[in-house]
């Protein structure tokens, strides 16, 4: 295993353009969060039982943990962002999709737009996600609960840095921790999954450069 290093020359990069449909414009937080710290810390725990979840509680889980609250244009052309979870270089290269039927009335996966706090429909009519649930509900049973999946893009860290892979894996493990915390702090069950989602994942999307990275439901 390399460690990542900073490259002389960082070039501009194309990123993925999701193909979108519906947005739905969430909510913020109706109170701040009051529970302590220590709580939250030591209540944190892994729980497999879900139930269903608001779009006002699914607002609250994204806006602490991935909602942009500021950011820097790099001269390279790239948006540095700072959110909730920590993330190297502050290039983000996670992104978070989310399907719940209930919530948005059919079975596709929506985007999470950490910059104006709104879910997208992902519009990939020839991509059946049924495969994915599948795996996934081998793991552990969605049932009523959230599923909040990782889309990693490895042009955002490859670009900057040479051996970079490891990066995505760390960043995704932040965002793991930001969202079981944020869970605990919201009294949701949440729990981490070990599949990356492939190749289902690498399949939706086509491109090589983006892939699962894991995830985690949430209820
Ligand atoms: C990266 C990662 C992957 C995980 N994958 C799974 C999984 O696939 N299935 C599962 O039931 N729990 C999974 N977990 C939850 C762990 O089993 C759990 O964190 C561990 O048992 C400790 O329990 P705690 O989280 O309640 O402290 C995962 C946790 C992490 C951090």
């Amino acid at each position: 295993m390399k460690n990542p290093t900073v490259r002389q020359k960082e070039d501009p990069i194309r990123d993925f353009e999701y193909r979108l449909g519906e947005r739905i414009k969430l909510f913020r937080p109706i109170e701040v969060l009051t529970a302590s710290f220590g709580e939250v810390i030591s209540n944190r725990r892994s729980v497999r039982k879900f139930q269903t979840i608001s779009l006002q509680q699914l607002s609250e889980v994204l806006w602490y943990t991935a909602k942009v609250k500021s950011f820097q244009m790099h001269e390279s052309g790239y948006l540095l962002t700072h959110r909730g979870a920590p993330s190297a270089g502050a290039r983000h290269p996670v992104d978070v999709i989310v399907f719940n039927p209930e919530i948005f009335k059919n079975e596709d996966f929506y985007y999470y737009n950490p910059f104006d706090h709104s879910l997208n429909q992902i519009v990939n009519v020839d991509k059946d996600i049924q495969p994915f649930l599948v795996h996934i509900n081998k793991i552990v049973a969605i049932g009523p609960g959230t599923l909040l999946w990782f889309v990693a893009h490895s042009r955002r860290n490859a670009s900057k840095y040479e051996n970079s892979e490891s990066l995505i894996w760390r960043d995704a493990g932040a965002l793991i921790n930001s969202i079981q915390l944020t869970s605990a702090a919201l009294n949701l069950r949440s729990c981490p999954i070990g599949s990356l989602g492939e190749p289902y994942i690498s399949e939706f999307f086509a491109d090589p450069d983006v892939f699962g990275s894991g995830g985690l439901i949430i209820g």
